[in-house]
């Protein structure tokens, strides 16, 4: 979850790797820094806090170079200090080393190293490597192989970047379980965990793979494999990529990403529709070459992510189970992968995830290579990811990079990809009658004019957010299908504005929570137009009883049937059943902005978090 950047050139590269930093603070933003090769020394810069806190010290004290690295920093390992800030250097200052993930017998090895009369200065994992590499460091061996001796000691995951004086035009780079892009200047070359830090220097970027170790000069890169075997990178050139890191007109990037979900949820779906004249139907091949002939065969499905992922895969299951007939599990991949869960049989492993890095779903999903699912698929936003990389079918979202730590339009495109995998899945199993098929697309291609509607009733839902900065809970409410989407709602409130809020099938209220009404407690409900609408009116009765203040956002269809007097209510364009999840979302992540804003949070960044979760 930290990030990394590195830099090899022949002009000062202070500007790039702060550059770079700044665009990968959504991966950590406790501390940063950033070490420099400078006249034979290495130079070096550390501060608390997020990277303009190291610009300004930097400003104060400058420090300069042409081959350096960088980092910001999500503490694991220690409390975010400029102790425990990266770049960790040996003690006698000849190398420098950045580090993304854990080193799981880092005790160990640090005690070996205490013994050996070596001073630690910080309490994290990654003060080993750097003692490591300087204790057995052999001036006659060249820099890889140095590097390659203190990896077969480390355990963990790790993606790192190593630079030593005496190599003033060079620097290491090795991925083991955190993703590491080589990007290729003109005489100058560059590292970093994500392209994205590097786009104002180069397009074109190479992938190292699992346990691939490579020596990145000024104008030429080397990398081996796990094997140790020479092993040739493939650069891709990433045209016009649309640059995620500016804001636009929007002051926040959630805000920026919220509004942008009628374009993304359109490029989602319009590569897995096919049009002929006024029938459209599932490109079933969207989910790879052979899915068809595997999804005729699957009589289970298993989803498993973490976080918002995990709630869209909530949601998939009302959908599949109900237009597929397939039944469907859901997990948590933290949980599901200490468990001995039995697998049914013809089982589909499905994993979601925006970044396609977060270490639990990824490891569930190697773990699920190993035994007998019938095939794996990942639903993910990102193309070169591990998750996308290891699974057997993939479907890539078209959010385009998200930004805030808060994830909002990862969400809605897991859902629209998820009505394809439901249709695709549906169509294999010829549970469908291509009538309905043609409908169902139909419904889903008017997603995001529904969606643009609600963004209007932004000024609304902001005044709405006033009454919300005093308080300290709030009970979000949904049924069937909307629970998951409740239950996103309350996720986004509490991880950006830190109200605790906490989400209930509405049915569940008389069994316990009910006994938390009162008027101090304010309570977000979703009422589509949906079988259960009369349940739900019941259940908001019930907490009006109690002096709950009832706060609804109301299907228009059927606004004048509900027998409620909610404090507000919020009537929403009339949304069809199979994307009213995706509609109902859409104010929730509005309201909870607008809350986050008003208490003057960090919305984009908020505290103790961080936007990729690579670590356990
Ligand atoms: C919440 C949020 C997280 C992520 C979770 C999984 O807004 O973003 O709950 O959904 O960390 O991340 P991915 O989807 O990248 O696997």
């Amino acid at each position: 979850m930290c990030g990394i950047v590195g830099a090899v050139a022949k002009r000062d590269v202070l500007g790039i790797l702060l550059e770079g930093l700044k665009r990968l603070e959504y991966r950590g933003y406790d501390s940063a820094g950033v070490a420099l090769i400078h006249d034979g020394k290495i130079e070096r810069s550390r501060t608390v806090g997020k990277v303009n806190t190291l610009v300004e010290a930097l400003k104060k004290a400058p420090i300069s170079g042409s081959t350096g690295v960088a980092h910001t920093r999500w503490a694991t390992h220690g409390e975010p200090s400029v102790k425990n800030a990266h770049p960790h250097m040996s003690t006698v200052g000849d190398i420098a080393i950045v580090h993304n993930g854990i080193i799981e017998n880092f005790a160990e090895l640090k005690e070996k190293l205490i013994k050996k009369g070596i001073s630690f200065s910080s309490q994290t994992d990654t003060e080993v490597i750097v003692h490591l590499l300087a204790d057995s460091w052999d001036h006659k061996a060249g820099f890889v192989d140095n590097v390659k001796k203190v990896l077969s000691k480390l355990k963990g995951a790790y993606g790192l970047c190593v630079i030593h004086k005496d190599y003033p035009d060079q620097m290491v780079a090795v991925r083991s379980g955190s993703p590491i892009v080589i990007g290729y200047g003109i005489g100058e070359n560059f590292i970093s965990s994500d392209t994205l830090s590097l786009l104002p220097v180069t397009n074109r970027f190479s992938y190292l793979d699992e346990g691939d170790i490579a020596l990145v000069g000024l104008d030429n890169v080397v990398a081996y494999d796990q094997s140790g075997q020479e092993t040739t990178l493939v650069i891709e050139e990433l045209d016009s990529v649309k640059d995620a890191a500016s804001k636009g007109r929007f002051k926040h990037y959630m805000q920026k990403e919220i509004f942008e979900q009628p374009e993304v949820i359109e490029n989602t779906f319009s590569s897995g529709i096919f049009e002929d004249g006024d029938h459209r139907s599932v490109l079933v091949e969207r989910f790879g070459a052979n899915a068809k002939a595997l999804f005729s065969e699957v009589e289970h499905v298993r989803i498993v992510a973490c976080g918002t992922s995990y709630h869209a895969g909530m949601v998939a299951k009302f959908w599949i189970e109900k237009y597929a007939g397939i039944s469907v599990d859901v997990e948590i991949a933290s949980e599901i992968r200490y468990r001995e869960a039995v697998i049914p049989k013809k089982s589909l492993f499905v994993t979601v995830s925006q970044s396609g890095e977060t270490a639990d779903t990824l490891a569930a999903l190697r773990q699920a290579k190993k035994k007998r699912y019938l095939s794996t698929l990942a639903i993910c936003n990102v193309a070169n990811s591990s998750l996308v990389r290891e699974a057997d079918l993939s479907f890539i979202t078209e959010a385009g990079i998200e930004m805030g730590v808060a994830s909002t339009k990862a969400f809605t495109t897991q859902l629209t990809a998820f009505i394809l995998l439901t249709l695709s899945l549906a169509k294999s199993q010829n549970q469908l009658t291509k009538e309905k098929e043609s409908e169902l697309l139909k419904t889903l291609q008017e997603a995001p004019k529904l969606v643009k509607k609600v963004l209007s009733l932004d000024k609304e839902i902001e005044r709405l957010s006033m009454d919300f900065v005093e308080k300290h809970h709030a009970l979000f409410l949904g049924r069937g299908v909307q629970y998951p989407v409740a239950l996103e709602g309350a996720l986004k409130l509490k991880e950006i504005s830190y109200i605790h809020a906490e989400a209930y099938p509405a049915g569940e209220l008389k069994h316990g929570p009910l006994a938390l009404v009162d008027r101090d407690m304010p309570i977000i409900a979703v009422a589509p137009n949906d079988m259960l609408l009369e349940k739900l009116e019941s259940n908001l009765q019930e907490v009006q009883a109690r002096g709950g203040e009832l706060y609804v956002f109301v299907d228009h269809a059927v606004s004048e049937n509900l027998n409620i007097a909610a404090k507000h209510s919020f009537v929403i364009e009339a949304v069809p059943e199979l994307i009213a999840p995706i509609v109902f979302t859409i104010p929730l992540q509005l309201f909870s902005y607008h809350v986050a804003v008003q208490k003057g949070t960090d919305v984009d960044q908020p505290r103790n978090l961080a936007k990729s979760v690579t670590v356990e």
